[in-house]
């Protein structure tokens, strides 16, 4: 018997990259996965289909963010599909990255990156507060950019530090329901997302240079977490950051 039997969830960007794994991770412990996402719908449908394979259950729900009331487009296909049980899961992962130094962060890439990273998860949050039944879990995906310096993606870095502040106190809010709110804060995972870099060998040479497991990052890696965070054996854990890092930048790390 899973440990998510009988559950639901709320994956947003659960069509590709980390958002899919954590997708099928939650199904295959059990739950009823909504599968969100933004434009790619093929994506959203292989997801679904694996799922489904895998004796899975979910569904695909396309809402853009960054768009006027795709938030509200979100709850208005989730509610029906939802069928009365309320929301025992929600993961607040879709999300963009940038590319800019500060000298060239334009107003309108960092209006982007808030819409996406930072307003749309909060006022899903704020739209699943009456959905979510005692016990549930809300986790929201952060990045290791908040702790670290990371060359050209400050407003990336200003977004994943705002979204990982909802934590605490969203936790303290919700805890006398047995709702815990976390962040996971993944180092650099093989997605499209990190497809630019991660193609190039120097470059993951770099990377795995100053990761203490020396390897990146793999979308299962992060999804098992999340999978803990969901499950009963989170149930006392709460308002935390749980990097995922591999160890990425603790520290020198002496040649073998
Ligand atoms: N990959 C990494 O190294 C890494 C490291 C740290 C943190 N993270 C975080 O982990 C999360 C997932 O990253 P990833 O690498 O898996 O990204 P990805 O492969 O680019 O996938 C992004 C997902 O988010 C959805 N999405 C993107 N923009 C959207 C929008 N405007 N509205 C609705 N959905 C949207 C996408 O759906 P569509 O394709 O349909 O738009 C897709 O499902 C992000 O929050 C990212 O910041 C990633």
């Amino acid at each position: 018997m899973g440990t998510l039997n009988g559950r639901t969830a709320l994956v947003t960007g659960g069509s590709r990259g980390i958002g899919r794994a954590v997708a099928l991770r939650l199904a295959a412990d059990g739950a009823f996965v909504a599968v969100h996402y933004g434009s790619d719908a093929d994506a959203a449908k292989r997801t679904v289909a694996d799922i489904e394979r895998a004796g899975g259950r979910a569904v695909a729900i396309r809402a853009r963010f960054g768009e006027d009331d795709a938030v509200d487009r979100l709850f208005e296909a989730l509610i029906p599909e939802l069928d009365g049980r309320g929301l025992d899961v929600l993961v607040n992962n879709a999300g963009i990255a940038s590319a800019s130094p500060a000298a060239a962060l334009t107003p309108g890439e960092f209006d982007r990156l808030m819409k996406v990273n930072v307003a749309a998860p909060f006022f899903v949050i704020q739209r699943a507060l009456p959905l979510l039944n005692d016990g549930g879990r809300i986790v929201n995906m952060g990045s290791v950019a908040s702790r670290m310096a990371v060359a050209v993606q400050i407003g990336y870095t200003v977004t994943k530090a705002a979204l990982e502040a909802l934590a605490p106190t969203l936790a303290n809010e919700l805890g006398r329901r047995g709702i815990t709110v976390n962040t996971v804060a993944p180092g650099a995972v093989r997605t499209d997302m990190t497809a630019g870099y991660t193609g190039i060998p120097e470059a993951v040479a770099a990377l795995e240079s100053v990761t203490a497991l020396g390897r990146l990052g793999e979308p299962e890696d992060v999804a098992d977490v999340v999978g803990f965070l969901a499950g009963p054996d989170a149930r006392h854990v709460t308002g935390q950051t749980l990097d995922v890092s591999g160890g990425t930048w603790l520290g020198p790390i002496s040649p073998s």
